[in-house]
């Protein structure tokens, strides 16, 4: 497949990168630092800051599908997933490709937006220590961060795109292991922690399940 795919200088992105190149993918990464590609691999430069939707066209002829592993290095930087994602979309729709791949994260289907002010309290995949005592404490501590990828979920939702966001609990840098699980609208009880080689894994596999298009992904172990 023809793949592009945002922020593959990041910890999954980097992953997904690899695994695309090795199982023989037509890769174009769009960075802001091309110096960083852990693979050497023409890219498109695009600050997805300040850039605008017609700086990622090259990046998106003729592609397949988009996989996006954007997200804030600091908190200073949080805004950018919602920010960015939206000239993904608008650069993808324009550019006539339909399938998106993003990375959100597990407490999110609870968060509010601005298209969704009252969310369900809680995931059905939570278990008592995730719904009472974990995730309000992690949700506190990364309020602007979440509400971020609340308002980016938002808007991959009324893309009219083909969709799926997928929704990791804690990152490891641990070796990826290909037994992870997964679950549609859910989190996984008990799936506290997934290494960033296995999201990359599981974002490339969403890609040959239609029936994930429209979807939230929860992926743990
Ligand atoms: N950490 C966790 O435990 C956790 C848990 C669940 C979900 N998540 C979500 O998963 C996401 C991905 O995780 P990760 O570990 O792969 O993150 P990461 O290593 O921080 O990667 C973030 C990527 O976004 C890129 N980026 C940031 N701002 C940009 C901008 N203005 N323009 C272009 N690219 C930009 C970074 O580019 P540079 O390489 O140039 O900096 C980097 O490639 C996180 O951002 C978070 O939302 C994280």
């Amino acid at each position: 497949m023809k793949l592009t795919i945002v922020a593959a200088t990041g910890g999954i992105g980097a992953h997904l990168l690899r695994q695309s190149v090795a199982a023989g993918h037509d890769v174009t990464p769009v960075v802001r630092d091309p110096a960083k590609l852990p693979v050497p691999t023409p890219a498109v430069t695009a600050d997805l800051a300040t850039a605008g939707p017609d700086t990622l066209a090259p990046a998106l002829d003729g592609a397949d599908a988009v996989l996006s592993c954007l997200g804030p290095r600091s908190t200073a930087e949080a805004g950018v997933a919602s920010l960015g994602t939206r000239t993904i979309v608008t650069a993808m729709t324009a550019a006539g490709v339909r399938r998106l791949v993003v990375i959100s994260a597990a407490p999110i289907g609870t968060v509010p937006s601005p298209g969704r002010p009252n969310p369900p309290k809680h995931d059905p995949g939570d278990g008592f220590l995730m719904r009472h005592v974990a995730a309000p404490l992690v949700k506190a501590i990364l309020r602007a961060h979440y509400a971020d990828l609340a308002e980016m979920e938002a808007l991959v939702a009324g893309s009219g795109l083909d969709w799926t966001v997928v929704r990791p609990p804690r990152l490891t840098d641990r070796p990826g292991t290909g037994a992870y699980r997964t679950a549609r609208g859910r989190n996984l009880r008990g799936g506290r922690i997934i290494a960033r080689a296995d999201v990359a894994h599981g974002m490339l596999r969403v890609l040959d399940q239609p029936d994930t298009i429209g979807q939230t992904i929860g992926i743990a172990y």
